[in-house]
């Protein structure tokens, strides 16, 4: 049976979106250091994920998958003990196919193999793409084979389904034995990219849950494509959706606000509170959104998004939040931590590009100022 690996969405790094193909063991124990001195590990992230690009043209001659002699000269084990010495995991990439989306050898007819070769490495998680799709074999044949694998191993390894969402994964991804599917094609350092795979989550909140996320595609936070406000955004929305938040910049040198973004306690909270249903679209006006996420203690969390060109008052109600009704409101700005009180009306003046997120509660403590119209959060601390 699929293990019980992601009851949250599961939380870390992966190599791929700075660094692509340009990937070492140096970068990987960096990174593991980084993760840990920066605050994520203790914020929740764990998961520290090879991309493609870390194998070896050729198999040994047992038909085994080999690290890049000159990228891993001293091998994955090494790495997978180093980070596990820092309370980490490590996460690596095949494909189910003839090669990887980089040319490399990848793991179609060698499930088994490769499956046992992680597993004695000491890896925790696999992310199995869709390139070298071979002989007509359905997606849902090809995944199956590797979940299989995987499950024979010894070893609980998360699986992570990367097949673009090109075959409805969300029908079929949880039940074969992925942990979270891409619903997508690959996110860019851009902000129309962003916007654009969000677009593409509408509808599928229905299909997410413990141990099944649907995945928007790894996080862009910090990096240089996007303003800050864009990177709020983008976090906001991530976290709302409860995609798997595997960090994409370079965490070995990004800034203090950068940190603040990946690791705010409050924002991470509504990502990995499990209450029956994951966030979703709630309303839009044409460029101003409304986003909403039930939470388990009663309360709710909401994104005000805006994605047009000018600064704009996006608002809602704590009955359209669908939260009994009550004389008061707690309104929490989860990204400036002030806290209002609302006899109802939930809203903020939010720039543009940017998004403002809550948390609202029922019930007002009576030393809390009204809200009147919560300022946006600046755009740089
Ligand atoms: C595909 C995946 C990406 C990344 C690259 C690596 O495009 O969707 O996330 O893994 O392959 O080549």
């Amino acid at each position: 049976a699929k293990p019980n690996l992601a009851p949250t969405p599961p939380m870390g790094w992966n190599s791929w979106n700075t660094f692509h193909c340009d990937i070492n063991e140096n970068l990987i124990k960096q990174t593991a250091d980084a993760m840990v001195s920066s605050g994520m590990a203790a914020a929740g992230y764990k998961y520290v994920n090879i991309d493609d690009c870390w194998m070896a043209r050729q198999r040994d001659g047992a038909g085994r998958l080999q690290p890049d002699p000159v990228r891993f000269p001293g091998g994955i084990k090494a790495i997978a003990d180093y980070v596990h010495a820092r309370g980490l995991k490590l996460g690596i990439y095949s494909s189910a196919g003839s090669h990887t989306c980089q040319g490399l050898p990848a793991s179609l007819y060698h499930e088994t193999t490769d499956a046992q070769t992680w597993a004695s490495w000491g890896v925790d998680l696999l992310k199995y793409d869709n390139c070298g799709q071979q002989d007509g074999i359905p997606a849902q044949t090809r995944y199956k084979r590797m979940a299989d694998a995987l499950q024979a191993s010894g070893r609980d390894i998360l699986y992570s389904i990367c097949e673009w969402g090109q075959n409805q994964p969300w029908l079929w991804a949880a039940e074969t034995g992925g942990h979270m599917w891409r619903t997508t094609g690959d996110i860019e350092n851009n902000w129309s990219s962003v916007v654009g795979l969000l677009d593409q989550q509408v509808g599928l909140e229905q299909y997410s849950g413990p141990n099944a996320w649907n995945d928007p595609d790894m996080l862009e936070v910090g990096n240089s494509g996007l303003t800050y406000g864009e990177s709020r955004a983008h976090m906001s929305l991530w976290a709302i959706l409860n995609a798997p938040l595997i960090a994409g910049n370079d965490l070995r040198s990004m800034p203090a606000s950068t940190r603040d973004l990946l690791t705010d306690p409050d924002v991470l909270a509504v990502n990995q509170d499990w209450a029956g249903r994951q966030g979703a679209k709630l309303r839009d006006d044409g460029d101003l959104e409304v986003w909403s996420k039930k939470l388990s203690d009663g309360s709710a969390a909401v994104v005000l998004f805006n994605r047009g060109s000018s600064p704009a008052t996006i608002g809602t109600t704590a009955a359209a939040l669908g939260l009994p009704a009550a004389s008061a409101y707690a309104v929490k700005d989860l990204w400036s931590n002030t806290t209002k009180a609302s006899t109802g009306a939930v809203r903020a003046q939010v720039p543009s590009h940017d998004a403002v997120m809550f948390r609202v509660t029922p019930g007002a403590s009576a030393e809390l100022a009204p809200m009147v119209l919560v300022e946006a959060t600046p755009e740089k601390p």
